[in-house]
């Protein structure tokens, strides 16, 4: 595929850099800050280009700014001299209606989100492969972006618009949620002079097990199992040693508990810990 690039940022040259690696083109590389497009660009062996001028000859435009920006970038791409293909922007939360002056102008638009983290170009490209990549499009966009995925050694799924909000919290949910609780343990180990490190094998068991039986299945552990007694000590210790992290231990749980069907067996725990502290 020949492909423009516009946002000269993380993601925009992680996809850059990974198509490029995958036999694709990138005919140019558009940014509003004239330095970040030219080292994008170099990056790549491609050429920057600036704001408003005519794009080159291309099967696909990916706008990669953030969220924020799409509709404006794909309102000043609308009226840019010469025909625009094809454009997709890359956020898994935004509509794909935000690129609707392109549409309007008879491009094929869609959206193709990496449900991965791009934290720098050459991280991101690296992280790409193996990863799994929403596509919101319609035929015979969506076929052109699946073999893209493909191509890319990334896994594609269709997502329909109505469901991106929902999708994207999910991935939130996913990425961030486990790394708070893993906060409070380095915490609760640090405290107890025990290294983190230590609960690698034992996260990474608990991560493996949860993809291979479900979550709920894969939940260990006092609060599963009923032992108030146990979890009343570890509240108590929790209140004596970090009680900063007392409210976050109570409240994972309190959402055990609910997940694994004790929520009210549980409550009468909390609720005397909180008494107490
Ligand atoms: N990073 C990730 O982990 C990740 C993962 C999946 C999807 N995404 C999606 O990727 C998109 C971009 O995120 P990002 O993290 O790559 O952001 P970023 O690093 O801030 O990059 C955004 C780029 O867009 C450029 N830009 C802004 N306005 C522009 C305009 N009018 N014309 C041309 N270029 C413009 C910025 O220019 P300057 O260089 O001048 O600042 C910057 O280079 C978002 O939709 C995000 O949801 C990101």
């Amino acid at each position: 595929m020949r492909i423009v690039i516009v946002g000269p940022g993380r993601a925009g040259l992680a996809l850059a850099i990974a198509s490029r690696g995958a036999g694709h083109q990138v005919v140019a590389v558009l940014g509003r800050d004239g330095d970040h497009a030219a080292s994008g660009a170099a990056n790549v062996g491609s050429t920057p280009l600036a704001v408003g001028e005519a794009l080159p000859g291309h099967d696909l435009v990916v706008i990669a700014v953030r969220d924020g920006d799409i509709a404006e970038v794909a309102a000043g791409l609308a009226g840019s001299p010469g025909p625009i293909t094809a454009a997709v922007h890359i956020s898994g939360l935004a509509s794909v209606a935000t690129l609707a002056p392109l549409a309007e102008r008879g491009t094929a638009t869609g959206s193709f989100h990496p449900l991965q983290t791009l934290p720098t170009p050459e991280a991101g490209a690296a992280r790409l492969a193996g990863s799994w990549v929403a596509i919101t499009a319609p035929q015979p966009l969506a076929g052109a972006l699946h073999q893209l995925a493909v191509s890319l050694g990334t896994h594609p799924f269709d997502l329909a618009d109505e469901a991106k909000p929902l999708y994207h919290a999910g991935a939130a949910a996913a990425a961030n949620f486990p790394l708070a609780s893993l906060t409070i343990a380095t915490d609760l180990f640090e405290t107890a002079g025990v290294p983190v490190e230590a609960a690698r094998p034992l996260v990474e068991a608990a991560v493996a097990n949860a993809f291979e039986m479900g979550p709920r299945a894969a939940l260990t552990g006092p609060v599963v199992r009923g032992d108030a007694a146990t979890v009343a000590a570890q509240l108590d210790a929790v209140a004596a040693s970090t009680p900063e992290w007392l409210d976050g231990f109570a409240a994972q749980v309190a959402l055990i508990a609910h997940i694994a069907g004790r929520g009210d067996e549980f409550a009468a725990v909390l609720a005397a810990e909180r008494r107490a502290s």
